[in-house]
């Protein structure tokens, strides 16, 4: 099989848009990819509206441009359909924080708890959950929960510590992080604020806590983005994966993003390698050989999708 197919950027988007046709194929694609698959997509989103999409699709072919949990939960909302993803070692550093042997240990610790998890698990994981949640709707969903009730949290422990805080819960938290949103460096993102005073910080709830403290918003990728096209600054410090820059740039055009810096200057610590390793010729073989092909099993897939179904009837 072809694995390389020598075409030019030009030529790689008129071939996935003539597949995409003669498919009937839906693409879709996260804020954190690149700009030119972000491009050719049918539809762009965060993981909320990702799944919310999936699930009302008639398209009998799904290519889900993000990491793998992405294209499991299409494929677990969609069970019928085809679901393919452009690279399958796109994994995600925070679904891999949370093994699903240690996370039903933990769980089974806790039996009076009712177990919410965020979006970016494995489906073992989610099947092992009572409510999936996104950034989009953690802590709606949280706050419809009885105040009293015993919750475990799990992976992400910043955006647990950060509903924790906003809705006074006292939720039992995984320590699972991103290595993205949790290496942004406070110290770095004071300075630009002190040398862009006017710009507001929006910052992503998988961020740590002091981060939070400072953000003149804190919201899912989506959720910034909605604020930075209703607020009237002119200028934005955006402390998530630099890929939304893309869109706020395309929906603001009269505003200044400025990506955060991270911890690390040896590296572009705000980008996600693991979103990154979508590329457009990646694309264009999973459309045209149509894999890799997400698989869940069946007795797994039947468990995770009530957890996502509850979800999507919360929010
Ligand atoms: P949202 O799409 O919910 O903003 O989440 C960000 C993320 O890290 C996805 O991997
Ligand atoms: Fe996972 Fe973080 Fe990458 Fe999102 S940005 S896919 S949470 S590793």
């Amino acid at each position: 099989m072809e694995t390389s197919s020598k075409k030019s950027s030009a030529e790689l988007k008129v071939e996935i848009l003539r597949l995409k046709r003669e498919k009937g194929a839906l693409i879709m694609a996260h804020y954190y990819q690149r700009d030119e698959i972000q491009e050719i997509a049918d539809f762009i989103g965060d993981s909320l509206a990702l799944a919310r999409q999936a699930a009302k699709t008639d398209a009998p072919l799904i290519l889900m441009c993000g990491v793998h949990f992405m294209g499991e939960t299409a494929k677990i909302l969609c069970p019928d359909k085809k679901v393919v993803i452009p690279d399958v070692s796109a994994g995600c550093s925070l679904a891999d924080s949370c093994d699903p042997e240690e996370f039903k240990k933990f769980v089974e610790a806790h039996p009076d708890h009712t177990v919410v998890s965020y979006v970016n698990t494995s489906a073992a994981v989610k099947a092992l959950t009572d409510i999936v949640v996104t950034s989009g709707n953690a802590r709606k969903i949280i706050e419809s929960l009885p105040e009293d009730e015993k919750i475990i949290f799990g992976p992400d422990k910043n955006l647990g510590g950060y509903i924790n805080s906003v809705s006074n819960r006292n939720m039992l938290l995984w320590p699972g992080a991103c290595h993205v949103h949790d290496r942004f460096s406070i110290e770095k993102i004071l300075q630009m604020k002190k040398n862009h005073p006017g710009a507001k910080i929006l910052v992503h709830p998988e961020c740590r806590r002091p981060l939070q403290l400072i953000a003149d918003k804190v919201g899912s990728t989506a959720a910034l983005l909605d604020f930075a096209s209703e607020d009237d600054a002119k200028e934005y410090i955006v402390v998530t994966e630099s890929g939304i820059l893309f869109e706020m740039r395309r929906k603001c055009s009269d505003k200044i993003f400025l990506p955060a810096p991270a911890e690390d200057s040896e590296c572009q610590c705000n980008e996600c390698d693991y979103m990154k390793m979508n590329t457009l010729e990646k694309v264009y073989l999973a459309l045209r050989d149509e894999k890799p092909e997400i698989i869940v099993e069946e007795d797994i897939a039947a468990k995770a999708v009530k957890p996502i179904e509850r979800m999507l009837a919360l929010s």
